[in-house]
């Protein structure tokens, strides 16, 4: 077994990319037919599943193209019109597939990541390599999602304010898997700034609509549909859809959820982001105007990281003398640490913590002008952490960088972020 046949097997998912840059392709963008060249795959239906399909089919087939179109070519071009708005973003694609996104953007001079399986950037890279040239702003990197070290491999000293744009993906995990990517990208956004877009949820409660009004609400051409694509779904069986929290149909579930990973969710409307000619219903004005009705009810979910990110940590003085600050206010220990937390210091802040006695319901810590913290000064902090009965009422804020370095690489981030 050769080594694409065993990636293959590990995540056959990384096939769904192929038909993605072939819709984008058959709905009119000449970069991503120049990269079906380049990659060698051929355009959209001139191949099917090795079945010929009767010829009085054939016809009522080719009705269903623009449906498939619709969904990619929408995706795609109202993403590049967000990214457009986002001027001093440096873009990371993740999943990026086989997309052109790269290749439109090293015309904008723009500066863009595409993170895939390795299976996937083993192909991509060169492809648009052999179209753009050599340019150093435009880089493709193999990555597991849920794997934080191959994320981090991408980005240098110089990332900053990304722009995570995730298209197609987060519906092949399962929740661990989900909960893993969530707290990775946290860690990324932590580390450099920036947002992650996502539109999988936009058209997991809509692309059935989209569809429809594409085709008209034609009864036949939608069962068409409908049966085409569960044939297709089964043949990736192994593989289950949509088989975590981010897909509940119940909507608050999903939100509680953003917000347990520590993002602040902040809602876009899509059809603001639409192209002004929707290539797959072209000369179809009817179903035109239907399309951008539903997309008025679909919205781009763009997260950002929700606790408050002390940026300042270049400005502080390593030398600050240390100083605690504390106070009990309706059932909260509030107190703010100045200068090292270590064996010396540490022990104060117990102190002034079980001194504030056994009705503590919250505490707040505001490190801000803590300057490092040793094992000693973590341990103190756990124990405030555990004494609580209600976990999430643990909260730190005004972390530094160097903070925040110590508690990641102790694992205390877990607990103590949130
Ligand atoms: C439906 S495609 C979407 C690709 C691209 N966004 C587009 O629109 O053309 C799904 C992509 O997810 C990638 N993928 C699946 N699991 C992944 C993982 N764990 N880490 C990174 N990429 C993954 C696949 O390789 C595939 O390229």
């Amino acid at each position: 077994m050769n080594n694409q046949e065993l990636r293959e097997l590990v995540n056959p998912v990384f096939n769904t990319a192929k038909s993605c840059v072939q819709l984008v392709a058959a709905a009119g963008d000449e970069d991503a037919r120049r990269l079906l060249d380049a990659l060698g795959f051929e355009s959209f239906g001139t191949h099917g599943s090795g079945q010929p399909v009767p010829k009085e089919m054939l016809e009522q087939v080719k009705k269903l193209f623009p449906a498939y179109m619709i969904l990619i070519e929408t995706r795609f071009w109202s993403m590049n019109r967000l990214i457009e708005h986002r001027k001093d973003c440096q873009i990371v694609d993740l999943p990026c597939g086989y997309t052109s996104r790269g290749i439109h953007l090293s015309r904008q001079g723009r500066t863009y990541c595409g993170l895939d399986l390795p299976a996937v950037i083993d192909a991509i890279g060169p492809a648009a390599a052999s179209i753009i040239g050599g340019n150093e702003a435009i880089t493709y990197h193999a990555v597991d999602a849920t794997n934080y070290e191959s994320l981090e491999a991408a980005f240098s000293r110089d990332s900053h304010d990304l722009l995570v744009t995730t298209e197609g993906l987060l519906m092949y995990f399962v929740q661990s898997e989900l909960e893993e990517v969530f707290s990775n990208i946290r860690r990324l956004l932590r580390k450099y700034g920036g947002s992650w877009v996502i539109t999988d949820r936009a058209y997991y409660l809509y692309d059935k609509e989209v569809v429809a009004a594409t085709l008209e609400n034609d009864p036949v051409l939608t069962a068409m549909y409908a049966a085409v694509t569960n044939r297709a779904a089964a043949t990736t069986a192994d593989v289950k859809f949509n088989d975590n929290i981010f897909f509940d149909p119940d909507e608050a579930k999903v939100r509680e959820f953003i917000r347990k990973m520590g993002f602040k969710l902040n809602e876009i409307c899509m059809a603001d982001y639409l192209p002004e000619q929707i290539v797959s219903l072209k000369g179809n004005p009817a179903a035109d105007s239907a399309v951008r009705d539903v997309f008025k009810k679909m919205k781009f979910w763009e997260l950002t990281v929700a606790e408050k990110i002390f940026k300042a940590s270049g400005h502080i003085d390593i030398n600050l003398p240390f100083k605690l600050e504390s106070e009990v206010k309706d059932g909260s220990f509030n107190v703010s640490i100045q200068g090292r937390m270590d064996s010396i210091t540490a022990p104060e802040l117990l102190e002034k913590f079980q001194n504030a006695g056994d009705n503590i319901k919250a505490i707040h810590v505001d490190v801000s002008r803590m300057v490092y913290v040793s094992s000693a000064g973590l341990r103190v902090f756990m124990m405030m952490y555990r004494s609580l009965e209600n976990k999430d009422m643990f909260e730190m804020t005004g972390i530094s960088d160097v903070v925040r370095e110590i508690l990641e690489t102790t694992g205390f981030e877990e607990f103590l972020i949130h």
